[in-house]
């Protein structure tokens, strides 16, 4: 695509650059002599397209979302393992970034349920959530009640966050998951619009009530079953602390820690995943 355009350029350019003719042509006689012989030639910052653009370009479809490393994670099979998704809602705040920097140390992967005017106002954070590898889903604009909403305001809470979320990371969420695990038919209908699915969980840490390093690991570690799915919040400076010694606490009891898209594997816009009320997996 380049090939015949370059060396034409780079002359022009090296002519340019010197005013000394006989220098320029020695250069350009040494510049065809290296395309005939088949080497890469001069690093290319003459060409406005280098060749990595353009399989970058062409491969946007399948790397968007996967610039992040999570490729090159063996792959878990939740199926057989012991699963574990770590979730974290209201963020990202203030301690959101500690909590990152807790989850790299420990090459954890993690899934954050945003809120849209959180991301507006942590928009590198947010993007630091997505380039690390965790997942990120909606927790709507306002952190509102969506099962009190119309289906429109419904679908603003989610739509507007969700094209956000899209905006900063380049990555369009396909989960979101309802405040205060408040949804209903109408909800669940716009979600399906919307491509989203919905994650609830079947353990609380009660990390917004108890605000106790010790309490939030017990009662996680308590709650816990093969491929449970643990709600916390990553705006509690409490919780950002409990997250390092609960990591090493379920890793020694066999756990692997993984994103949600990893424990369900492809999910069912519309459709509810775990339920807080019966602390179940079941899917609805
Ligand atoms: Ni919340």
């Amino acid at each position: 695509m380049d090939g015949p355009g370059r060396p034409a350029e780079s002359r022009r350019r090296t002519n340019t650059l010197s005013g000394d003719s006989l220098h320029a042509r020695v250069l350009a006689a040494l510049l065809v002599m290296a395309l005939l012989g088949g080497l890469a030639g001069p690093p290319d910052h003459s060409s406005p397209i280098p060749p990595e653009a353009t399989v970058k370009q062409s491969s946007a479809r399948v790397t968007q979302g996967a610039t992040t490393p999570v490729t090159t994670q063996p792959r878990v099979d939740c199926r057989r393992e012991r699963c574990v998704a770590l979730t974290y809602d209201d963020g990202p705040g203030l301690p959101t970034p500690r909590l990152l920097d807790v989850l790299e140390r420990h090459r954890a992967r993690a899934t954050f349920f945003v809120v849209g005017e959180m991301v507006r106002m942590h928009p590198g954070t947010t993007r630091r959530i997505g380039r690390e590898g965790h997942a990120i889903g909606v927790h709507t604009w306002h952190h509102s009640d969506l099962s009190t909403l119309s289906a429109r305001k419904v679908r603003d809470q989610l739509s507007r966050t969700a094209e956000l979320i899209r905006r900063v990371t380049g990555t369009s969420p396909t989960l979101m998951r309802p405040p205060y695990g408040a949804s209903n038919r109408l909800v669940r209908r716009v979600e399906r619009q919307l491509g989203l699915t919905e994650i609830m969980w079947d353990v609380d840490t009660a990390d917004w009530l108890v605000r106790s390093p010790v309490s939030v690991r017990e009662r996680a570690l308590r709650g816990v079953r093969r491929n449970s799915v643990v709600l916390m919040h990553d705006i509690r400076p409490t919780t950002v602390d409990a997250t390092g010694s609960l990591i090493r606490a379920l890793r020694r009891r066999g756990f692997r820690l993984v994103t949600v898209p990893e424990l369900l594997g492809p999910t069912r816009p519309g459709h509810s995943y775990y339920d807080w009320r019966r602390r179940s997996q079941v899917v609805r």
